[in-house]
């Protein structure tokens, strides 16, 4: 089996990670955050998002937090822009790429942006060719791409249908997002195998929540597809308002040092992310979620 030999990780800790907390977590530890992943070798970073602060409080801060963080060459910084209004207001912050997100599940369209598939491709479509005019480039994320917290399992078949949708207006990479954390090995090989009938192999990436444990075996999977870009968060931060019952995402930690057990380069100084993950988690008053970052911590312990 010819596995990938280097991965593409992005982090999506300060964006889906944080969105959860329900207290405000400062705009100054979001930019400590990002500085911090950056040093630990992270060249992609989800910020924030440009969506309504009633729907979410916690990133209402979006423009102050990417007008804080100290760019560096090489490093991709990404946003969240649901509809015109939210890329109008990033794009003041010039972010290197924009994510339009849509979902395989009708109802998790509703519930998390207040409108249909087919409406949201309406909405994305200008938004989508505003963002490749300036030169910004245009990710896809398809939510619940294996099951749905109001429509239970979902069908491949909707996953080719939304990346067909997504195709069709000028989106250049999908990410396959398993929302609510629900997925196993061959569920999320049939999710990617739609994803893949209409984007290329170095097109797709995949986002797992780990809400059964399952997301390490989901990236293994995937890796034995090819697939070689994936979406983690730091300490296992994350989730998303409106999909009940999701927990955070596979922890960054746990995908670094499997990674690398297994031989495979991501760029990312374990070490330096452990402490990006402790600085955070510290924050928040709680252990990182990431078994490994909690097992390297206590081997640090013990050795002084
Ligand atoms: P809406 O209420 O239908 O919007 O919300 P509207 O166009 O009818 O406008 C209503 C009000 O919202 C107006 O203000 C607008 O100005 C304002 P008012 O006149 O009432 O004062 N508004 C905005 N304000 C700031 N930024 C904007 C914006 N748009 C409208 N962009 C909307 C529609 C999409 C805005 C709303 O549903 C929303 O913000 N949803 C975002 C939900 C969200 O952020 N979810 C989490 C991210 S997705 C995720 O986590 C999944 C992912 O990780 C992958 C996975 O795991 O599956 C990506
Ligand atoms: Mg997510």
């Amino acid at each position: 089996m010819d596995l990938p030999t280097r991965v593409k990780l992005l982090e999506v800790g300060p964006r889906d990670g944080l969105q959860n907390e329900k207290s405000p977590v400062p705009a100054a530890v979001k930019v400590e955050l990002v500085q911090r992943l950056q040093n630990a070798g992270f060249k992609e970073i989800e910020v924030t998002s440009f969506v309504s602060p009633k729907w979410v409080p916690q990133m209402a801060d979006n423009a102050e937090v990417m007008a804080g963080i100290t760019r560096q060459n090489g490093v991709r910084y990404s946003v969240l822009t649901p509809n015109l209004q939210g890329f109008e207001a990033a794009a003041l912050s010039r972010p290197d790429e924009i994510v339009v997100f849509g979902a395989a599940s009708e109802a998790f369209s509703q519930k998390n942006i207040n409108c249909s598939i087919a409406q949201s491709i309406e909405r994305f479509a200008p938004v989508v060719q505003a963002a490749l005019a300036q030169g910004i480039a245009v990710r896809g994320a398809i939510s619940c791409a294996v099951g749905c917290p109001y429509e239970g399992e979902i069908a491949p078949e909707r996953v080719a249908l939304v990346a067909r949708l997504m195709h069709g207006i000028g989106v250049q990479h999908v990410g396959v997002a398993d929302t609510i954390g629900v997925g196993t090995p061959l569920r999320v090989q049939r999710a990617m195998e739609a994803a893949l009938s209409v984007y290329a192999l170095d097109q797709v990436s995949g986002h797992f929540h780990d809400t059964y444990g399952m997301a390490l075996a989901n990236i293994l999977a995937s890796l034995e597809m090819g697939v070689w870009q994936f979406d983690t968060s730091v300490a296992g931060l994350g989730g998303c308002p409106y999909a009940k019952g999701a927990t955070g995402n596979v922890a960054s930690e746990d995908v670094v040092y499997m990674l690398h057990g297994m031989g495979i380069a991501t760029g990312v100084d374990l070490d330096a992310l452990i402490d990006a993950g402790k600085f955070i988690s510290d924050f928040l008053q709680r252990a990182p979620n990431s078994r490994a970052a909690v097992a390297l911590l206590n081997r640090r312990a013990q050795a002084q």
